[in-house]
């Protein structure tokens, strides 16, 4: 088999903290084992337009600790086509380039996933997303970096609440998962937190705060992951409303939790990485471009029980598909009874986990 000379390298959607680690280990690895390795700036669309670069070791020098990505990065349509596609072939024929890795969300793996399809290429896909939505992986990088900075910016929160006897209801990024939402609430000693996998009791929560301030509890943090609809603003403003209510109506101050909002959106985005997210991004990194000198393709590189393992990238399509309920006919053809019972008890694991710890979330609330 002959040795394969040279790889592509882009970041594509929602930028996530060590995505710049991680085309650091890419560049490294592939230049160390005497691969020629490009970069593609601007995600999909820079490889539609044809915007790639050769890079060297030192091009990816101080960038260990950068946020964001050196790469940048686009939500691409023209890529959806099958003449973007078609030019993102030809460009990387022009760049005489063999394989790609690409480092990004779900929808930027399943955007490396067709090119494989369509023209044969080998691709290699890293999950790079703050979400750490990809069934397939316990962790996807930018993730721990998403939750050390929330946990940063609610502490700050809760020290103005404890001056003010207050409550703040804290929206936090996370698309349809509430990973960053529930491990935050438990880091930050929330009184509660409302996700998407599990269904929110509001009047427990709204009991469970006046309960803690009858017994003369201060600070009141309340964790919603942005998938969850109607419960952020709205909670913010009912936790308000009623405890100012129930104040008047017992004629006693004390009781009325005067309730914030505070949206974190893409402040979680940004920022240095941690430590955990720089080894991950580096591990999987190498670990991308020692597959594609082994011969091996089409896989995404996951951590699993904290080993860096890899699954073909059509069957982490489908798994997270089958996490959401958005499989179409004929998508689980190709996998035995037993592959399938193996997905189905992988899911099923993945929201037990979520609902043990999502009740031992609530019972260490207060
Ligand atoms: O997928 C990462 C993410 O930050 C989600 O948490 C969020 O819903 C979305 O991207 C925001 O997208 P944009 O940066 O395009 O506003």
């Amino acid at each position: 088999m002959e040795k394969i000379q040279s790889v592509a390298v882009l970041t594509s959607g929602g930028d996530s903290p060590g995505m710049n680690a991680c085309i650091r280990a890419v560049t490294r690895t592939a230049i160390f084992n005497g691969m020629k390795v490009f970069g593609v700036y601007r995600g999909y669309e820079g490889l539609v337009n044809g915007e790639l670069k050769e890079f060297t070791t030192e091009m990816v020098s101080n960038t260990i600790q950068r946020g964001g990505t050196i790469l940048k990065t686009a939500r691409c349509q023209s890529f959806m086509t099958p003449e973007g596609r078609q030019k993102a072939y030809e460009n990387l024929q022009k760049f005489n380039i063999q394989t790609l890795i690409v480092i990004g969300g779900n929808g930027s793996l399943s955007g490396a996933y067709q090119l494989a399809r369509e023209y044969d290429m080998p691709v290699i896909g890293i999950p790079g997303t703050i979400d750490n939505d990809i069934t397939a992986t316990d962790n996807t990088i930018g993730f721990d970096t998403a939750m050390q900075t929330v946990v940063e910016n609610v502490d700050r929160l809760r020290d103005t609440c404890e001056s003010h006897a207050r409550c703040n209801v804290v929206e936090v990024m996370g698309r349809g998962a509430g990973d960053i939402a529930l491990n935050t609430a438990i880091a930050c000693g929330a009184v509660a937190a409302a996700i998407p996998e599990v269904d929110f009791d509001e009047d427990a929560c709204i009991e469970r705060i006046v309960r803690l301030r009858r017994g003369g509890k201060r600070n009141f943090i309340v964790i919603v992951s942005e998938g969850v609809s109607g419960h952020s603003e709205e909670l913010a403003k009912k936790i308000n409303d009623y405890t100012k209510d129930l104040a008047e109506k017992e004629n006693n101050d004390r009781l009325w939790v005067e309730t914030k909002f505070c949206r974190l959106a893409h402040t979680v985005r940004g920022g240095s990485p941690t430590l955990g997210d720089r080894l991950l991004a580096t591990r999987m990194g190498v670990r991308a471009v020692d597959e594609l000198l082994a011969g091996n393709s089409d896989l995404v590189i996951c951590e699993k029980a904290g080993k860096i393992v890899t699954v073909p990238i059509a069957y982490s399509q489908v798994l997270d598909r089958m996490y959401k309920g958005t499989l179409k006919d004929g998508m689980l053809d190709k996998y035995s009874k037993e592959e399938i019972e193996q997905m189905k008890l992988l899911i099923e694991e993945k929201k037990n986990d979520f609902r043990t710890t999502y009740a031992m979330m609530e019972q260490i609330s207060g």
